[in-house]
């Protein structure tokens, strides 16, 4: 049994079989109905538990689906609902829960409530965001990027806004799949330095560089993502567009990149703010491939967490 909490504290080789995998299953199912079950079935008569304590739709769309197709049964419960909302601790949750489900996944604020459960649940959890980390939508991308390009080992991905959750977890990745990040924004929203020394440490190139046309010249992937997160105070509102308005992803900004350079965001976006609609929907913006590529992504993540 594993855990999905973070890209940085999973096996490398384990993440390269996921990505390998996603794409097989996807490949197996093009054309199909999205309710027809997978050949295999790695979930069957397994209930799987989505608890969300923030709203979605992605995330919560794509693991019911994901889970159905490999032949398993959900139940989403929003956290204000379950006893967790009203003072049960988070490590009992996780003792009861195991007790009912086959895998857990949640969406949180605070990371130490992903933590814990994962120390107390004896049944895999999964991080479906945190107020620190999204790794299920990285694995995504990078399943969406090489889809498109290739191997994304030694490319350079830009960074383009505030260095917030999706950020860090693309600084994770940059670390275990070899590829350079260089980060663009306002020094009040630099990723945490934490992960800049961590993807360091691994011998990939990060940069961090105020102007936006300097840091896109050379990007294979600009990415950005919402400029107000859902952790964020939206009395910060204002003065986080006064920082970020000089880091949108325009027409400009993409022509300063490599001509095939690709566009990404994890959605939802609010388009005119962080990138331009011409650009989200443009010719090299892949959002949507972003989107699909979710379900393709945590099912090869649920299969690794109940097969290894
Ligand atoms: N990208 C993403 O996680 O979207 P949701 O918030 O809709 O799940
Ligand atoms: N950074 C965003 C991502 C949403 C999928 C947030 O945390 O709100």
């Amino acid at each position: 049994m594993n855990h999905f909490l973070d890209i940085h504290t999973t096996d490398k080789a384990d993440l390269r079989r996921i990505i390998d995998q996603a794409r097989a299953t996807k490949e197996a199912r093009s054309g199909k109905p999205k309710a027809t079950l997978d050949d295999d079935q790695p979930l069957k008569d397994r209930m799987v538990a989505l608890i969300f304590e923030k709203p979605s739709t992605r995330t919560r769309v794509s693991f019911d689906v994901g889970v159905r197709q490999m032949g398993g049964q959900t139940m989403v419960l929003s956290g204000s609902d379950m006893q967790l909302g009203h003072g049960e601790t988070i490590a009992d949750t996780a003792r009861v829960l195991s007790r009912y489900v086959d895998m857990i996944m949640i969406r949180t604020f605070d990371e130490s409530v992903l933590h814990e459960m994962a120390e107390h649940a004896t049944v895999p959890v999964i991080n479906g965001l945190t107020d620190r980390t999204h790794p299920c939508q990285i694995m995504a991308d990078i399943l969406t990027f090489e889809e498109h390009r290739g191997p994304i080992a030694g490319k350079k991905v830009v960074w383009s806004g505030d260095g917030n959750n999706v950020c860090a977890s693309f600084l994770h990745a940059a670390a275990q799949f070899g590829f350079d990040l260089t980060f663009t924004g306002p020094v009040q929203l630099d990723p945490e330095m934490e992960f800049v020394g961590l993807a360091r440490n691994a011998g990939v190139e990060v940069c961090i560089e105020r102007d936006a046309f300097k840091a896109v010249e050379g990007a294979d992937l600009i990415v950005t993502d919402t400029w107000v997160s859902m952790h964020d105070a939206q009395s910060s509102r204002e003065r986080r567009h006064n920082m970020l308005r000089p880091y949108q992803v325009n027409t400009d900004l993409m022509k300063a990149a490599k001509p095939d350079a690709l566009f990404m965001h994890c959605l939802p976006a609010h388009r005119g703010e962080e990138a331009t609609s011409e650009v989200m929907d443009g010719p090299n913006s892949v959002i949507f491939d972003e989107a699909e590529n979710r379900l393709h992504a945590q099912k090869a993540i649920m299969r690794w967490c109940v097969e290894g």
